[in-house]
């Protein structure tokens, strides 16, 4: 497992670039952490610029992960050992050393993640997202439950990686505690 040596830090660092500040700094458009809800992820940049720069987000958050975790596959690492990978890439995003350590909420990334990993579950969470976020218009509701049914969903389509899933889906709670305080005080951002 000496590869794991490797591809954890670099996993952690493909992570740590975040799409919307590239996105945003190209089209030169304000940075998104100090407008809106003030996350750097796909969903403030849709609510601030539209769908051509929250797809370009959204498309480079989960791109970045990919390249490592398709090499963990190809080495044939256990699936415990290719989810502590994508943990890697998830925590680069959501504590990026060149920002301080303050990232985005890990959506888009974890959804890159599951791609490689487990399309099918990576493919229902997104159904549910882009059903949700249109019936209810909210982000936070939408990645929530995303969140939620991936480990449901990788007990039928992948349960090689219930545990790992579980673990990411913590992560996403934990980085959206304050979405969910505004939740219940009923003053959460709409789309
Ligand atoms: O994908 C992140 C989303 O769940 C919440 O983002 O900007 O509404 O806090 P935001």
């Amino acid at each position: 497992l000496w590869p794991l040596w490797g591809l954890v830090p670099l996993g952690y660092l493909s992570g740590s670039w975040l799409g919307a500040l590239w996105v945003c700094r190209l089209a030169g458009v304000a940075d998104p952490r100090g407008e809106g809800s003030g996350n750097p992820g796909f969903s403030n940049v849709l609510r601030l610029y539209g769908p051509r720069l929250a797809g370009a987000t959204l498309a480079l958050d989960a791109a970045k992960g990919m390249p490592v975790l398709w090499f963990a596959m190809v080495l044939g690492m256990p699936p415990w050992a290719q989810g502590m990978v994508g943990l890697a890439v998830l925590l680069g995003h959501s504590f990026p050393p060149w920002h301080r350590f303050r990232g985005g909420k890990a959506v888009a990334s974890a959804f890159g993640v599951l791609l490689v990993l487990t399309p099918w579950v990576a493919l229902c969470c997104a159904a549910l997202w882009v059903l949700l976020a249109w019936r209810v218009r909210t982000a936070a509701v939408a990645s929530l439950a995303s969140a939620g049914i991936a480990p449901l969903a990788s007990l039928w389509l992948a349960p090689d990686y219930v545990l790992v899933i579980l673990v990411f889906t913590l992560l996403v709670l934990v980085r959206h505690l304050l979405n969910i305080r505004r939740l219940g005080k009923g003053d959460e951002h709409a789309l």
